[in-house]
């Protein structure tokens, strides 16, 4: 699938100023929770505005940052320039990385496998090129368990909610097709963001390609 099957102009700049809004209302927190302790050579796929970027380690050796919508990686490569470690920003999709297999030790999912059309085929990329006994750092927001809020969240994601968000989609069971694709959760906590009863449910943790 080419890169330019993923082009959302407007919502690109919608997303922009909500990332910096989130950010400032705690989501910094929830990215720095993300990248703390990494080490080495990462992947990170759909990086939007690069929001992790000011977050990695320094024990983080390098970054590639795939981002295939043309405006986000415009403001992801101006992110990339302050970053604390060195970051490359790539044109490319989750779905088909421009990687080595085992090539990297770490992969980075954030707010991302929400949006890919196969979370299946996104995760079986990231487990390739992954390198045995990496590790796969999630932060995403998943389907909620309360009923009639999942048949909203249903009703979205069969209608108009995927057009508006670039992809993007409420129902996803992430944990569940991260194991799938073969790695071991070591850790995930369940969370609302924005905190309180409105919020999305998220999970945010660690997985580890055996
Ligand atoms: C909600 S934004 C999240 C951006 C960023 N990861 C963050 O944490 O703020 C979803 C991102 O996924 C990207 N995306 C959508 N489809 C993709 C695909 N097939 N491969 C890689 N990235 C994709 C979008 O361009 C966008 O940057």
């Amino acid at each position: 699938m080419p890169t330019e099957s993923v082009k959302h102009p407007l919502f690109a700049r919608g997303y922009a100023w909500l990332a910096k809004k989130e950010d400032k209302a705690g989501n910094a927190d929830n990215r720095r929770e993300l990248l703390a302790g990494l080490k080495g050579s990462v992947v990170e796929v759909g990086a939007g505005i690069g929001s992790n970027f000011e977050h990695y380690p320094a024990t983080v050796t390098e970054v590639v940052a795939v981002e295939p919508e043309p405006y986000l990686r415009q403001r992801a490569e101006a992110a990339a320039a302050s970053a604390p470690v060195p970051v490359r920003v790539v044109d490319g999709l989750a779905d088909a990385l421009p990687l080595e297999d085992a090539s990297v030790d770490a992969g980075v999912a954030s707010l991302v496998l929400c949006s890919v059309p196969d979370q299946e085929t996104a995760l079986a990329e990231l487990h390739r090129a992954i390198r045995p006994g990496g590790e796969l750092r999630f932060f995403e927001h998943v389907a909620s368990n309360r009923k009639s809020r999942s048949r909203m969240q249903r009703v979205l994601d069969k209608t108009f909610y995927p057009h508006l968000a670039g992809g993007c989609h409420l129902t996803r069971d992430t944990r569940a097709a991260i194991e799938d694709a073969g790695f071991v959760v070591q850790r995930s906590r369940r969370f609302p963001f924005p905190s309180g009863k409105f919020g999305l449910p998220h999970i945010l943790g660690s997985a580890r390609r055996p």
